[in-house]
């Protein structure tokens, strides 16, 4: 387990482009796999779990070429899966993704399993829905894989979802696709929306519309309702994939929390259902400016420019908010030591069932480092002192603790040494580099 120390630096400047989206690249791969024909993916993430997919979708008799970030697909079309025992990794998209189209092909049988933490993170958010939709799928303990699919012929159902969840939403559209008659998934609350996006591109039959009227005076929007329609097949053609925003966060955060830094980054996707944290870095009072790139692809893309906050504020983020920024409430308890105040997040249970207890790792590890953060059932709440003395923070496996705890060691007093770093490659090969060049530019 390799083990980094990120120390204080001084002011953090220049630009990069931050590596490309993870979420829109399981979805491109397994949305090519799906198609008819070649598809070319332009900016495929190179990362641990994106090849994680990639094996996946060659596993059931997907053709990929290529190198680095571009690839061509030849799918085997919607109907077409080869039977095969697939290892996900630590990828939790991909295990919640894939099982949507497999389900729904009679005659193959195919298993899904992956690491440690992966074999810890609930999966009967998806079986019990594809079971009310006819699927065969057996869960270990009934809610944990490995995963065993026997495809079957499916039909489609009305379903709202219990929890605000982008990867259970775009399991039932997929499912959706093949199944007989409309599938139709309400989202308590708007989650990212890449898979609604693709479909489209891809002339998929699917639809999308608010599902209920916006609750102006708390500030809550509602979720969508969307409905797919059988598809005789899919295609695809090109997906170009922008900056991974959530990676993007990092550097924005360290910006903001260093003294005297400015740092630009490029290239980075702006869907509004991924830009939350956006909005409560405004709202904390930091000096963000985004400008936007000319349209290209189904996906808005920019660039976004940070500047150290001296007086940042204590905010509040709440269940509407959270999906929006789920990935990103890491940072935000880390930014919260710095703030004027309490900073609190609630509604945020999800958090729990990510690369780790995300509740229990964030506050863990930056007590460890002299914050005083204190978790409750669905989020936390961390008191501003305006500094963090440092120490030793353990990554437990998930990636992007282990980038939290970089950022933090830089706007540390003592530097901070982050144990098991290398989880940072689940999805930012390169994070270290990438953070050191900041601080060398400047
Ligand atoms: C993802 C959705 C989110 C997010 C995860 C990627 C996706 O999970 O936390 O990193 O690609 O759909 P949930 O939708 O399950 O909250």
């Amino acid at each position: 387990m390799a083990s980094v120390r990120f120390d204080p630096v001084g002011p953090l400047g220049g630009s990069l482009r931050p590596p490309s989206d993870k979420s829109i690249s399981h979805r491109a791969a397994i949305l090519a796999a799906m198609g008819e024909g070649e598809t070319s993916i332009e900016g495929y993430l190179d990362s641990a779990d994106t090849r994680a997919t990639l094996a996946a979708i060659a596993a059931v008799g997907a053709r990929v070429e290529g190198n680095g970030e571009r690839l061509l697909i030849e799918g085997v079309g919607l109907r077409g899966a080869a039977p095969a025992a697939i290892d996900v990794g630590n990828a939790g998209t991909l295990m919640r993704l894939l099982p949507g189209w497999l389900a729904a092909q009679p005659g193959g049988e195919w298993t899904l399993d992956g690491d440690e933490s992966i074999r810890r993170r609930p999966i009967d958010r998806i079986v019990e829905p594809l079971r009310l939709m006819g699927a065969d799928v057996t869960a270990r303990d009934q809610r944990l894989p490995p995963l065993t699919v026997r495809g079957s012929a499916l039909h489609g159902i009305e379903y709202r979802l219990p929890v605000a969840s982008a990867q259970v939403k775009s399991c039932l559209l997929l499912a959706g696709m093949l199944a007989e008659g409309e599938t139709t998934v309400v989202e308590p609350a708007p989650t990212r929306d890449h898979t609604e996006r693709m479909l489209a591109s891809a002339r998929a039959d699917v639809s999308v519309e608010p599902a209920g009227t916006p609750v102006t005076l708390r500030g809550r929007l509602p979720g969508n309702r969307i409905r797919v329609r059988t598809a005789e097949r899919l295609e695809p053609g090109r997906f170009a994939v922008p900056a991974d925003f959530s990676s993007a966060a990092f550097s924005l955060a360290a910006a903001v929390l260093v003294p005297g830094s400015e740092v630009t980054v490029t290239g980075v996707g702006l869907n509004p259902t991924r830009i939350g944290f956006l909005g409560i870095l405004n709202r904390m009072g930091a000096a963000i400016e985004v400008t936007e790139d000319a349209p290209a692809g189904g996906e808005p893309r920019g660039s976004i420019l940070a500047r150290h906050g001296p007086d940042l504020e204590a905010v509040r983020v709440g269940a509407g908010e959270v999906p929006l920024a789920i990935d990103e409430l890491p940072l935000l308890g880390l930014l919260g030591c710095f703030a004027d105040g309490d900073t609190r997040v609630s509604g945020a249970e999800e958090l729990r069932y990510k690369e780790s207890d995300r509740i229990a790792t964030v506050v863990e590890g930056l007590r460890a480092l002299g914050a005083e953060i204190e978790a409750s059932d669905d989020g936390f709440s961390v008191k501003g002192t305006g500094h963090l003395r440092g120490g030793v923070l353990d990554a437990r496996g998930d990636h992007r603790l282990a980038m939290m705890g970089a950022v933090a060691g830089l706007a540390s007093e003592e530097g901070v040494e982050v144990r098991g770093f290398d989880a940072a490659g689940v999805s930012y090969p390169g994070f270290e580099r990438d953070l050191r060049a900041l601080a060398d530019v400047a």
